[in-house]
Order: structure tokens, then sequence, then C-alpha cells
């Protein structure tokens, strides 16, 4: 092959892993993709266009959304549907599932964060897009029941970082890879083969600011006991760094390639925790565990819970394997 040989493009990649049975999926993870190009475009321009600041409208989450929130829904929403693949779409901004009319096309339900981190918009800190994808249940023309399965029964996972460059990392469940925006060509091209979060780290993610009522009820409060020992290790080594952007899509991304943890514990505002199963914690969950890291809420692995609703929360922590099982430990020592 000669020596110009271009970098793999995420169609490429995606029409070489995805087995015939997954047909389809290629074309939703290019709907995505697109999506997320417009998504990177309005993000950076945001400060010259009037797509910065409050939208004035509150969404199911009782959150004031910004114009991004909505520009961001909007454009995957149009492009998920319009990919032909996707029968039932559940968004954080919008209160109930979306079914397309690709009744008898649509194979995949999908799970969405279109703009996560949406506060950090107007102070140009990096945000990005979460995404899930559902087989539908067998004989299933697009239901809630396809999108309220165990965070285990996703057959694709994936995020895009709109920070100091554009990066989607993604899943398909035979490990983690990383397409980086060339924005010449237009294309999310190859930049990260193999993504593997190493076994331990010195970096902790957490809002220090919720401390006084971590683990609402829970006796001793393990996740204070963890971040404790974090600033002052068992064996005297030294402490880990605290990273906090506030944008999950920055945590993790920072976790996923350079390990430490990440965690969102339960507290008195939040007493099922902030971060919401099928589209923050299901996606991230499932990136980690492929990258060879782990996630639980504390008591359980995270891809193992059964979402009752579309928008349920859960504790989370997340990232290096052995980081996570000390967390574990001291939540057992708890109970
Ligand atoms: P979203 O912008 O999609 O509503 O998500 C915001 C989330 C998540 O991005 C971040 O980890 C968390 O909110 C930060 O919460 P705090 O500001 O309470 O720390
Ligand atoms: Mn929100
Ligand atoms: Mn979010
Ligand atoms: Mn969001």
């Amino acid at each position: 092959m000669g020596g110009h040989a271009l970098r793999t493009t995420l169609s490429q990649y995606a029409r070489r892993v995805c087995e015939a049975s997954l047909e389809g999926l290629p074309v939703l993870l290019e709907s995505i993709a697109l999506g997320c190009k417009v998504i990177a475009e309005a993000t950076k321009t945001a400060g010259l266009s009037d797509s910065r600041g409050g939208a004035g409208t509150q969404n199911i989450q009782g959150e004031e959304q910004k114009k991004l929130d909505v520009i961001s829904n909007d454009v995957l929403l149009d492009t998920l549907s319009k990919s032909g693949n996707v029968a039932v779409i559940v968004s954080e901004e919008n209160e109930l599932p979306i079914f397309t009319d690709n009744k008898t096309t649509g194979k995949y339900g999908v799970v969405l964060d279109p703009m996560d981190g949406s506060s950090n918009i107007d102070c140009a800190i990096p945000v990005g897009t979460i995404f899930g994808v559902y087989e539908l249940l067998p004989g299933s023309l697009g239901t809630q029941e396809d999108v309220l399965q165990a965070g285990e029964k996703m057959i694709c996972a994936g995020y895009c970082l709109y920070g100091s460059s554009t990066v989607l990392v993604v899943s398909l469940g035979v490990g983690v890879v990383g397409f980086t925006l060339d924005t010449v060509l237009g294309e999310f091209v190859l930049s990260h083969p193999s993504i593997s979060t190493p076994d331990k780290g010195c970096v902790y993610s957490i809002n220090e600011g919720n401390s006084s009522t971590w683990d609402a009820g829970l006796p001793d409060q393990p996740t204070l006991k963890y971040v404790n020992l974090c600033k002052v290790p068992k064996d005297g080594g030294p402490p880990k760094s605290l990273r906090y952007i506030g944008s999950m899509v920055g945590d993790v991304h920072r976790t996923l390639l350079y390990g430490g943890v990440f965690i969102y514990p339960a507290d008195k505002k939040s007493p099922k925790g902030k971060l919401r199963m099928l589209y923050e914690c299901f996606p991230m969950a499932f990136l980690v565990t492929q990258a060879g890291g782990a996630a639980t809420d504390g008591t359980m692995p995270i891809l193992q819970k059964i979402p009752n609703g579309i928008h349920e929360r859960s504790p989370i922590c997340l990232g290096s394997k052995i980081d996570v099982q000390e967390y574990v430990e001291l939540f057992s020592s708890a109970q």
C-alpha cells in the first residue's frame, strides 16, 4: 500500500466492525456524527451568534434550558430520524420517548444527552454529547420497553467532546476507539485506535461542595471516607489530584484516558444521584468497562441496573478498576 494511507474514518471503522446482524448501525453512527459536526460548529461560534445563553424554557428535569440544549436536541432528533434505522429515541430534553416513522425499518433505540455540561457553554468550558444504542426487543416496532433495558444490553455507546479538539469516542462492544474531527476534511478520523484505562490513577473528580450531604442517609458516608483517603492515602503515598470541570463528558474523557475516578454520589439535593441512568451513566459505564475500568453505584455495577423510568437517576463512581474497587469496599463496610 502506498505511503499516503489516510487515517481510518468513523464510517470505515463502523462498517468494518459491525457484523451483518448489526446492519444499519454504521448509518446510525454516521447520523450521530453528522449531528455532532453541526453541534461542534454551533458550540465553537456560540459567542458570535445568537446561540449563547438561556432559551427561556425548562425541561422535564426542571433545568433552565440553554439555547444549545435545544439546538443540539433538534439537530440530533433530525439526523437520527432521517437515518431510517431508529424506531425510538429518548432524550434528556424530551419528557416522553419519540417514536419515529421508521416503524418497519427502525431496528434500534437511541438514548441521548444532546448537550452535556450546558451550564459551561457561556464560559467556553468543554461540553459534549452522550449517546447509547439498544437493539429493539424481539418483534418490537419501537416501544418504551426497548430502552428500559439493563445498561449491559446496550450494543454501542459513545460521546462527542467539544473541547480543544472535537473528539468522538465510541465502543461497539469490542474495545474503545476515538476519532478526532479533521475540520479540513469534515471527517472524524481515527486518532485513538485503542483506549484503555490504567488500573489505578492519581486523579479524583467530584463536586466537593456537596460533601456535607454525600450518600444521603448512609450511616458513615463512604464517599467522604474515600475522598479523605484520596487526600491522605493509607500507604502514606502522594495524594490524588482533584480535577472537576462540571461537564461529565470532559471529566469522564480525562478519567478514561488518564485513569483515576469520577464520582457523582447521592446527596441531599439528589437522593438518587444527579446523573441520569439511561443517557449519562449507562453509556459512560459501557465505555469505561470496555476500556478495562469499572463503574458502580457503590452497591452494584451500573450496567446491571434496570431503569424504571427513562429519566431515572443513579449515583455513580467510574474509572480505574483498582480505585473503583476501593470505593466499593468502603460502601460494603458501611452497609
Ligand atoms: P447536563 O448539562 O446534560 O444537564 O449535565 C450536567 C451534569 C454533568 O455534565 C456534570 O457532571 C454534572 O451535571 C455537574 O453537576 P454539578 O454542577 O452539580 O457538579
Ligand atoms: Mn441538562
Ligand atoms: Mn448531562
Ligand atoms: Mn444535557
